[in-house]
């Protein structure tokens, strides 16, 4: 079979008003079919003399005897799909349309059809032509007389050419589409690599900010630690003088003052310990459900009248583990900067509740972390936070309010409680449209209790037995020591572990309690210390004192506060009471005598 097989389109259309030609073309072009007297002299009339055999190629030959009879074929062939590849149009063709007219109408319909125009005379001069036709690569002038295979030669060559044209065409367009899908697939790419940068960016900035808020807590956490100690000494004297000085009013102010500077002095470092997260933290298992309710009125009081308070609480308990009276500051922070962002009233809600935090949840805070919580939201219609007020939120001492209106430490503090806590906080706000503070912590369900009751303070009562002081803040120690004595203990002091090692040489027999700071220079702990006068006396009480927490210093020591560990700053009814509580412990037996 020849290659230029049947699904090449080989649609000849011949439009000619001498209908022998027709037959004469369908002779040449579709074998096959039988010849007349009439045809035979059509044929001397176009070719010059009868055509000889020449092989075959079918061609499909349908044929017209004017212009406007040829374009009504050409058109119904497009519609129906099949459009002609070629066409022989006659140049004469009275009385319809000229060869040139044709051609002109059939291009309007189809552009793509290969035209041969055949003329005997010169009717048209080429510049005619194209100016009636325009520059058209599927034309081609055809005198006549022409032979059979000039004929053949041009349907061969002109439906070749219609459908490597077609062919062509259709290439492009399969190229268009593939490179408008890879264009598509490119753009997707972009953007999806545009988002993760997006998304890596804030990651980044997340972290900054977070290693930002450590190296702040830090700080903070040092500067409280040295105020500490100084607001124990201020305090303690404070006490000293208030019991034994010739008193008169205005002292008496004076040292009110001083106590109560001295107070929030206290809080604020112990604001600072807390954001710092080396607050000791005393916590069990409590349910929120519980325990906000019962901060109700304390709240309204707090809140002026005019903002309306709603606590949504109820359904079955919120268990955490978590130091209530913690809990506790986190609201009222958050209530009091609610109060504070509605000046001219507005609506405060809390409201607790258990949600549970999937993984794609966690994409938009990397904070967050997958599994069942409690919830608490606080959430007000005040005056909103701005922008580029947001990313400050958390850092200690940053404030919008006027100086004296506001530390900065409120928002702080509640950051270090959640982390120590094991959570999270999310704030959503808009300015002018009121803040959401949603605090995140991990739901208990193990052995859920309800809360035990703090102990109550006892009475202070001294004694007479004899108290090893160690402590290097040689003014922390002399306070001490006097609140001690003025109790009616024996004192010996020492300043360093190695000192205090000295001192028992000498005193060790009677010697019945051991108060060490933790921490101290010169090689040795208070751990160690006490470690090794414990393996000379087994009697031995001891009381470790610190400006750390437990958990920050204790290092497989149980540290419980009340019993065997003051931290510091202390109030000297504090120091006395565990004092006289320690040694009133039963002592451990001693190690059993060798005969
Ligand atoms: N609910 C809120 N609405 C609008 N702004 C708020 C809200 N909560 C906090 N802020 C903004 O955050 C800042 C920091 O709050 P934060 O509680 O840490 O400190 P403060 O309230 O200014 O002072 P402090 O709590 O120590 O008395 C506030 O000064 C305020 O600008
Ligand atoms: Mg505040």
């Amino acid at each position: 079979m020849n290659t230029l097989s049947a699904d090449r389109n080989r649609r000849i259309l011949v439009i000619d008003d001498n209908r022998a030609i027709h037959e004469d073309f369908r002779k040449i072009l579709a074998p096959g079919l039988p010849t007349s007297a009439a045809l035979n002299i059509a044929e001397t009339e176009l070719f010059g003399g009868p055509t000889n055999p020449v092989p075959k190629i079918e061609f499909e030959v349908d044929s017209a005897s004017q212009g406007q009879e040829g374009l009504a074929l050409v058109r119904s062939a497009c519609a129906a799909g099949r459009p002609y590849a070629m066409a022989f149009v006659d140049i004469r063709m009275p009385p319809g349309w000229d060869g040139v007219e044709t051609t002109r109408k059939i291009w309007e319909v189809d552009p793509d059809l290969q035209i041969v125009i055949c003329t005997a005379y010169s009717d048209y001069s080429w510049n005619e032509m194209f100016e009636k036709l325009g520059q058209h690569d599927g034309l081609v002038i055809l005198k006549k007389p022409f032979d059979t295979v000039e004929a053949l030669q041009l349907a061969h060559a002109f439906t070749e050419k219609w459908w490597l044209h077609q062919q062509s065409r259709r290439k492009m367009h399969e190229l268009e589409n593939m490179v408008a899908a890879r264009t598509r697939e490119l753009q997707t790419a972009n953007e999806q690599l545009k988002n993760e940068m997006a998304e890596r960016a804030r990651t980044e900035e997340v972290l900054r900010q977070a290693q930002k808020m450590e190296a702040v807590g830090q700080l903070a956490g040092g500067i409280a630690h040295d105020f500490n100690n100084l607001l124990t000494i201020i305090r303690g004297y404070v006490q000293c003088l208030n019991s034994e000085m010739q008193r008169n009013a205005d002292v008496d102010e004076a040292l009110r003052e001083i106590d109560v500077a001295a107070e929030r002095a206290t809080k604020l470092t112990s604001q600072m310990l807390m954001f710092s997260r080396k607050k000791k933290m005393q916590p069990r298992s409590i349910n929120l459900n519980e325990i906000i309710p019962q901060l109700g009125t304390m709240l309204r009081r707090l809140l002026d009248e005019n903002v309306a308070l709603k606590i949504e609480t109820g359904g079955p308990p919120l268990t955490i583990r978590a130091d209530p009276v913690m809990m506790e500051m986190i609201v009222l922070n958050l209530a009091v900067n609610a109060r504070d962002a509605m000046p001219h009233g507005g609506k405060l809600l809390i409201a607790t509740y258990e949600i549970e935090i999937k993984p794609e949840d966690c994409q938009r805070n990397p904070q967050a972390r997958p599994g069942q919580f409690a919830c608490i939201r606080v959430e007000d219609n005040g005056s909103g936070i701005a922008p580029e007020v947001l990313p400050h939120l958390f850092e200690p001492f940053f404030t919008t309010k006027e100086v004296g209106k506001g530390t900065g430490l409120g928002l702080a503090s509640v950051y270090g409680i959640v982390k120590q806590h094991e959570g999270w906080v999310e704030v959503e706000s808009e300015l002018g449209h009121g803040a959401r503070f949603k605090i995140f912590l991990p739901l208990e369900f193990k052995n859920p209790k309800t809360g035990t009751l703090l102990p109550k303070p006892a009475l202070l009562v001294g004694g007479s037995e004899t108290i090893l002081l160690v402590e290097d803040e040689h003014s922390v120690r002399r306070l001490a020591k006097l609140l001690l004595q003025r109790q009616g203990y024996r004192v010996y002091e020492a300043s360093s572990g190695v000192e205090a090692l000295a001192v028992w040489e000498t005193h060790g027999s009677e010697i019945d309690l051991l108060l060490t700071d933790m921490i101290m220079p010169g090689g040795m702990s208070g751990r160690e210390l006490a470690e090794k006068l414990a393996g000379k006396k087994a009697q031995l009480k001891i009381i470790y004192t610190s400006g750390y927490s437990p958990d920050t210093i204790s290092q497989n020591l149980t540290l419980k506060e009340g019993s065997n560990f003051l931290p510091k700053p202390y109030h000297p009814d504090k120091l006395i009471h565990i004092i006289r509580q320690r040694l009133d412990e039963p002592a451990p037996a001693p190690p059993a005598l060798k005969n």
